[in-house]
């Protein structure tokens, strides 16, 4: 961020500290203006070559921290969790954003690729509709970006692709308006580096995960770094210490990660109740929940009225309740009625730090209080950062 006569200029492609010449890509507010930085005359010391021949000002926008060394860049994204905790929540936290195996490139299992008018593959420019045509995406994993940009799509609007631990890669396409219209899955013997392959291929797709196999839908939602699940679980189980007997909410639950990996520690007499609303993830949830008595899935919407329903349906208060929300959190609603069932922990694991802090605000409103959070670089060379909170009864 930088200040000229006044206004605030957002420079993309620069580091803080450094002197550069920049552009100014959008000017449409009186507070503020965007701009790109296209000469650098004082680098930091913490700028690199781009690895990515695509990125860069005016290029493909996919990501946005190429220049940085990969410790900058978790400096950075904890600087923003940090601020927002600061801005939103009034709270000052030091937060470390820690480092996943696997390197700063080829980590993408899952991807969504933009389509031209001729069937041609890319991404789009940032803040544009414009297509960036590309013949490698060096942060998607190599399966993935050959399946999409080695050939076109005439006809297509987007594809979707994924990638599990057996190398089997499923690409969905989408037409103009994002509905599937088809889906074609491809055999492959090479497994994603840094997830350990199941023993045993299991269904259409298999991610490992916390020692054991997940079936996963297709293109379905599965944490997209190879060693996310893992780190992801390991951190949501240090924050939750499930004890024997206790009941367990799993909201956004997806293919059942979460709740799956808590249920043994709940154990026998515990119960564990994974929320998700899509019908295909719930599909994959009861696959993987099959062997587990005290873990059930209920389809539904996370919403104040539905969650206020299901927790008249338990009967019992949740002593623990993980959430696991999209990118707009769970918002103040839901966060209210989750904070007045008086569990003894809430795990929030989030993807955009400034919704996490909205909701932690309402917690603390409510009587919860941050007692701990861990945020994870799962997304290298993009902005974006994985946190996991615990909030506890103030
Ligand atoms: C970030 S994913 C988390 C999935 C799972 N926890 C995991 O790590 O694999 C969010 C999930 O929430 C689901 N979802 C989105 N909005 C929802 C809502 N309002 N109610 C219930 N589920 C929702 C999505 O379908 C998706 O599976």
């Amino acid at each position: 961020m930088a200040r000229h006569e006044g206004r605030v200029v957002f420079v993309r492609h620069a580091l803080p500290g450094e002197r550069a010449v920049v552009r100014v890509t959008e000017d449409r507010q009186p507070g503020f203006c965007r701009a790109d930085a296209v000469t650098v005359l004082e680098p930091s010391p913490e700028r690199v070559q781009r690895p990515c021949p695509h990125s860069g000002p005016g290029r493909c926008g996919g990501c946005d921290w190429q220049h940085a060394t990969p410790a900058e860049q978790r400096r950075l994204k904890a600087a923003v969790v940090r601020e927002q905790l600061a801005r939103l929540a009034g709270l000052d936290v030091e937060v470390v954003v820690e480092e996943l195996p696997g390197g700063p490139l080829r980590w993408r299992t899952r991807a969504r690729f933009a389509v031209d008018r001729s069937g041609a593959p890319g991404l789009r420019r940032h803040r544009s509709h414009d297509l960036v045509l590309l013949d490698d995406c060096p942060i998607t994993v190599e399966p993935a970006a050959r399946a999409v940009l080695d050939r076109r799509w005439p006809g297509a609007g987007a594809v979707d692709v994924a990638v599990d631990s057996v190398g089997t890669v499923t690409t969905t396409r989408l037409d103009r308006r994002g509905k599937p219209q088809s889906t074609r899955v491809l055999r492959s013997a090479r497994p994603i580096p840094g997830e350990d392959a199941p023993a045993e291929p299991a269904g259409r797709t298999a991610r490992h995960a916390a020692g054991r196999d997940w079936e996963v839908e297709g293109t379905g939602f599965w944490q997209v770094h190879p060693a996310a699940a893992d780190a992801l679980v390991a951190a949501v189980g240090e924050h939750a210490a499930v004890r024997p007997g206790e009941t367990v909410l799993d909201l956004y639950a997806g293919a059942g990660l979460f709740g799956g990996a808590l249920a043994p520690a709940a154990g026998a007499d515990g119960r564990v109740v994974c929320v998700e609303a899509d019908p295909a993830a719930c599909a994959a949830a009861e696959a993987n929940l099959a062997g587990l008595p005290q873990a059930e899935v209920w389809q539904g919407e996370v919403d104040a009225e539905g969650l206020t329903g299901l927790l008249e349906e338990l009967g019992t208060a949740p002593d623990v309740v993980v959430l696991d929300p999209p990118r707009a959190g769970a918002g103040p609603a839901v966060s209210r009625v989750l904070a007045a069932a008086g569990p003894r922990a809430v795990v929030y694991v989030a993807c955009d730090p400034a919704s996490l802090a909205r909701d932690v605000a309402v917690f603390g409103e409510s009587g919860h209080r941050l007692a701990a959070l861990r945020g994870f670089d799962a997304f290298p060379m993009t902005s974006h950062v994985e946190c996991v909170a615990l909030l506890v009864p103030a």
